[in-house]
């Protein structure tokens, strides 16, 4: 069910969903930018001109001021991708696609944010800067990235040369697995002992502190730590370009847990990474495909046997950060589970998340394995061909959401489709991708027998089918209107950030308790600092704010009035806003000299507010 967020522009109830709100959530936590300096994102992002960039990958034609295409993001035969110069800011007008440079290096060339920014600072000939973690210390990146391929390096080198290792890689064949895999995912064995790593790796850069930092250490106390990983084989975990930022390791017995894993350090992030993608992307020039499926041993087992492109997260369900990532790396996605109850409903896990990210263009389906089978024991027993086999019965993201619905109701009784109806709606209004939405409506309306328009009004993000009369008055009052001082002002700077440096104080406006009142003033101080900053680099500016996806919607807006009106516009609805302050704090001060006495400065302030030339204020 989507829970409510207020809206900061129009201080109205936007519906927000639960896994939408949790990314706000978990970027306002670890803003992705926070290694890469602010000043620099907005530097380079100001320094890259965007009808350039995107001329040369969909090139563009003149129309008035801005530049023309058709739209790279979804299907069409008359542009209406429009490309702004002035803004630095693309936007269609088919599928609503928009943003900046950098949005639109990470959707068309499917790329991550950081990747995005050091791609821009290429052309612009910059050196990307790096600066504190988000864990608040200073963590030198470089050394974590040394020390753990220096530990992967050693665990890989006991598996052959360690006197316990034997029974180590007696396991692994046990499990049929070729030296040539190890190899190649340099997989190791952590020996037994607590201080392996001190002793081999203390000498030169590799101080305590760091491998406490990367997660090799456990810090117990007085300076004192331990191996975390003791006579276990170990799967190191490599980032996109091959680093390694973390390890897996299985026991070899019995013992519990059967995996342990690195700890969230600062390079090793568990809700993003994905094992194998980087093997996958190294074997594979084009990766048509991916295959996601569960454990270490899945990924390694069905390399060995030839499926060269699966990848598995690391012992959690796929979050959204997965989902992007997997289909920036391609468009076609295969969902492995077992096939039983708990596969299902894991399977339904990773639609839910994925419905809100869904874009049109993406592929994603869903395959289940027999009862009792993983796809590393298909590989080992039966062969990489029988699992691809298996694959071919996968079913599409549609099929699979309503035969799963069906499912749970009887489509013979009016009621069955009525609840067929309810169900469908919370997972439908979560689509952002239009496309395919209307074909999932399209669907819904041949199952259910509901006619189009009024499915149509259901899903259109309505809160219940049927809603009590005040409420309905209330939403329609709300929709008519005016906008907001706020938002007026907002989408005004937005359109013209120039327009922000007229506004000399904001300290007037801070003491303003209104909706959206604290990203206004956020965006004034930020062009004060930067005055000559574009649309499109405040919108980068804003993307880890838990409210940037407001305001980059906002800039895609036309201004209200026309442009020779908007200086004066702008200035209007800051002097009404701070008005609105004196006001409020007039009235402060008259309450409080009816039953107490107002001191010296308070007089003096009282007698100044009343002076003020009064202008009419309408909100
Ligand atoms: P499974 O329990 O399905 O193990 O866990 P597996 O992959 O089949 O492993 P083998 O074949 O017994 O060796 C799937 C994944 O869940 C995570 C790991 O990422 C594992 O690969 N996991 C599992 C843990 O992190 N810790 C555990 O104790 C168990
Ligand atoms: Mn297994």
């Amino acid at each position: 069910m989507p829970s409510k967020l207020v809206d900061p522009i129009n201080g109205c109830f936007a519906p927000v969903t639960q896994a939408q709100s949790q990314i706000l959530t978990a970027l306002w936590r670890f803003p992705m930018s926070s290694r890469i300096p602010k000043s620099f994102i907005d530097d380079v992002v100001n320094r890259v001109d965007i009808v350039e960039l995107i001329d040369e990958r969909v090139p563009l034609k003149k129309a008035g001021r801005d530049y023309i295409a058709c739209c790279p993001f979804h299907e069409e035969k008359t542009p209406s991708f429009s490309v702004s110069p002035i803004k630095q800011f693309y936007y269609c007008f088919g599928c609503g696609a928009h943003g900046s440079v950098v949005g639109f290096l990470m959707d068309y060339g499917h790329l991550e944010f950081v990747e995005a920014i050091e791609e821009l600072a290429r052309r612009a000939g910059m050196e990307v800067p790096r600066e504190v973690s988000e864990f608040g210390a200073k963590t030198d990146l470089k050394a974590l990235y040394t020390v753990l391929n220096s530990t992967a390096d050693f665990f890989s080198r006991q598996l052959r040369e360690h006197e316990a290792a034997t029974r180590a890689s007696n396991y692994l064949k046990s499990r049929g697995m070729i030296g040539q895999t190890a190899k190649r995912f340099h997989l190791g064995y952590a020996p037994p002992g607590w201080n392996n790593l001190t002793t081999q790796l203390s000498r030169g850069p590799y101080s305590q502190k760091t491998l406490i930092q990367a997660g090799l250490l456990i810090d117990k106390d007085q300076g004192r730590s331990y191996d975390r990983f003791r006579d276990r084989i170990t799967f190191p975990i490599r980032n996109r370009r091959g680093q390694v930022i973390g390890f897996g390791a299985r026991s070899l017995g019995d013992e519990k847990p059967k995996y342990l894993n690195s700890p969230e350090t600062s390079v090793f992030h568990k809700g993003k990474e994905l094992y194998g993608l980087f093997e996958a992307q190294a074997a594979n020039r084009t990766l048509k495909k991916l295959f996601v499926v569960e454990g270490y041993m899945d990924v390694v087992s069905l390399f060995q046997e030839g499926v060269t492109n699966a990848v598995a997260t690391l012992g959690t369900a796929a979050t959204q950060e997965h989902m992007l990532r997997l289909f920036r790396t391609t468009p076609n996605i295969i969902f492995c589970f077992d096939g039983d109850k708990a596969g299902r409903r894991a399977a339904w896990r990773a639609l839910e998340t994925l419905l809100p990210v869904l874009k049109d263009g993406w592929v994603a389906s869903f395959m289940f394995l027999p009862d009792g089978e993983d796809p590393d024991s298909i590989a080992m027993t039966k062969g990489g061909q029988h699992f691809l086999q298996i694959a071919k019965d996968s079913v599409n993201l549609s099929t699979f959401l309503f035969d799963t619905l069906e499912a749970q109701v009887d489509l013979n009784s009016l009621e069955g489709r009525a609840r067929l109806v309810d169900l469908a709606r919370p997972l439908l209004t979560t689509l952002t991708a239009q496309a395919f939405k209307n074909l999932a409506l399209q669907k819904l309306v041949q199952i259910s027998g509901m006619e189009s328009t009024e499915l149509a009004r259901i899903m259109g993000g309505e809160e219940r089918v049927f809603r009590p009369k005040m409420a309905v008055h209330d939403r329609e009052t709300r929709k008519s209107r005016k906008p907001s001082l706020v938002r007026t002002a907002m989408s005004l700077v937005l359109y013209q950030p120039s327009l922000g440096t007229l506004v000399s104080d904001t300290k007037q406006l801070k003491d303003l308790d209104m909706p959206g009142v604290e990203l206004l003033v956020g965006l004034l101080d930020l062009l004060k600092s930067n005055p000559t900053m574009s649309t499109g680099a405040i919108i980068e500016s804003f993307r880890s704010h838990k409210y940037g996806k407001h305001i980059a919607k906002l800039a895609t807006e036309s201004p209200p009035v026309l442009e020779e009106g908007l200086e004066r516009e702008v200035t209007d609805a800051i002097q009404k806003l701070e008005a609105m302050v004196w006001d409020r704090r007039l009235e402060v001060l008259m309450a409080k000299a009816k039953t107490d006495k107002l001191d010296d400065a308070e007089e003096e302030e009282f007698k100044r507010l009343l002076q003020r030339p009064s202008d009419g204020i309408d909100t």
